[in-house]
């Protein structure tokens, strides 16, 4: 089993990763945080059906004074404030007092909604993240960023609040579909683009298969991702050096795509991943970064089954895009804060305000039905 650290003061946390871990040492720190406390049990619709029933036995052996389980329909259209106001009345209905305590198992949906309920129920309680898609093992579960999207913008209304623990079971990954996975591997290709070169190599030696039937090679990823994750929020943990805002890279983009689409036809990896693709062409075209450096990521996100450019369709145009980008949280005095790359492995944050070089980097990768769009075929 391998652990990571978020030595936070006074809120420090551990990160554990591996498989079984029920079974393993690690389990003393979930034991000794669930013994004795009435515990709100989240899950989507799809997680609930596969893991619900063992999470509330392990939470019961683990001595929790009583488990309720409450589900929401799976998916980040039920990342809204109506599913956060549900999730209170069910805190209500289970007794969740001061020392209760809320255990989100789940997606990077179910983390979000998850914390900010345990961020608000009684102005704060304690909460463990137990992620269950590859994604929230690398990024969402890790950090205490909570919230909820709002039809005029993704993650609007939220709070920072750490987790008190996080458990990477990674024999929840057998059950998660490829697609999920790819979405996971789009945020690991966006820690090796921002900061580790090794990283971005290492994946270019692998297909979603070959990764697949390496479990090691994915737990040491997981791993890896976990700690550069752990250093940032120690150094910026509420984004306001700038030095977390490194974490957004294809973000803004991304965002802004998912909202004119409504949240429900690209997944948030397949956005990062297009989002990624124009603040690199962004970066390419201000002469920021090498001309290559494009094509590079392109090739390892296309490698691993990631989309890189989005259908137009009547709601997603490079001009909602970019207008919705000017209300995303990183603007700033009405200026877009953007992360783009230097080379791989390196990262800058940029005032962008050359509306017509962000129209033709948005415009590049948004075309008429190209073949080239996932986004669109969501199975
Ligand atoms: P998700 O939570 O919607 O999960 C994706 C799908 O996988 C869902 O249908 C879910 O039911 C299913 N699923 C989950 N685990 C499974 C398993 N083990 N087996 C089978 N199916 C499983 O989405 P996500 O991609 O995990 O997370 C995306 C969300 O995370 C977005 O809302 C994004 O904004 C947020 N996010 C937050 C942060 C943060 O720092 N808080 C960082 C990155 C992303
Ligand atoms: N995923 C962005 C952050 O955690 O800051």
């Amino acid at each position: 089993m391998r652990q990571v650290q978020v030595n936070l003061p006074g809120r420090e946390y551990t990160i554990l990763i591996g498989s079984g871990l029920a079974r393993l040492p690690g389990a003393k720190a979930w034991n000794a945080l669930v013994a004795g406390r009435r515990c709100l049990l989240v899950a989507d619709s799809h997680v609930e059906k596969l893991y619900g029933p063992a999470f509330q036995e392990i939470l019961a052996a683990a001595g929790a004074a009583a488990v309720t389980t409450a589900v929401f329909p799976a998916g980040e259209e039920s990342k809204t404030l109506a599913t956060f106001g549900e999730l209170c009345r069910e805190a209500a209905r289970a007794g969740l007092d001061r020392k209760g305590l809320a255990v989100a198992v789940g997606g990077g949906v179910t983390g979000d909604l998850t914390g900010f309920l345990a961020a608000s129920w009684m102005r704060g309680i304690d909460f463990i993240q137990v992620p269950t898609t590859l994604l929230a093992m690398v990024d969402s579960s890790v950090g205490g960023k909570t919230g909820v999207d709002l039809p005029e913008g993704k993650n609007l209304v939220g709070a920072f609040h750490q987790p008190r623990l996080v458990w990477c079971e990674l024999d929840t990954l057998k059950t998660l579909p490829d697609r999920e996975w790819r979405c996971g591997l789009a945020e690991i290709v966006k820690y090796g683009v921002i900061l580790d070169a090794p990283l971005f190599a290492r994946l270019e030696g692998h297909t979603l298969a070959t990764l697949q039937a390496e479990p090691e090679t994915v737990a040491e990823i997981v791993a890896r991702c976990c700690e550069i994750k752990a250093q940032i929020v120690l150094a910026d943990e509420r984004e306001t050096t700038g030095l977390r805002a490194v974490l957004n890279y294809g973000h803004t983009f991304g965002h802004a795509l998912e909202t004119c689409s409504g949240y429900g036809r690209f997944n948030h990896g397949e956005a990062v991943a297009i989002g990624m693709g124009m603040a690199a062409d962004l970066a390419a075209v201000l002469g920021r970064c090498p001309a290559e450096l494009p094509a590079r990521q392109d090739a390892l996100l296309r490698q691993l089954g990631l989309p890189v450019c989005a259908e137009t369709t009547a709601e997603v145009t490079p001009e909602t895009i970019l207008e919705l980008m000017f209300r995303d949280k990183k603007t700033a005095g009405g200026k877009l804060r953007l992360i783009l790359p230097r080379e791989i492995g390196t990262v800058e944050i940029m005032s962008v305000e050359d509306r017509g070089a962000l129209l033709r980097a948005i415009g590049g990768r948004t075309h008429g039905n190209t073949g080239e769009s996932r986004g669109a075929d969501r199975p």
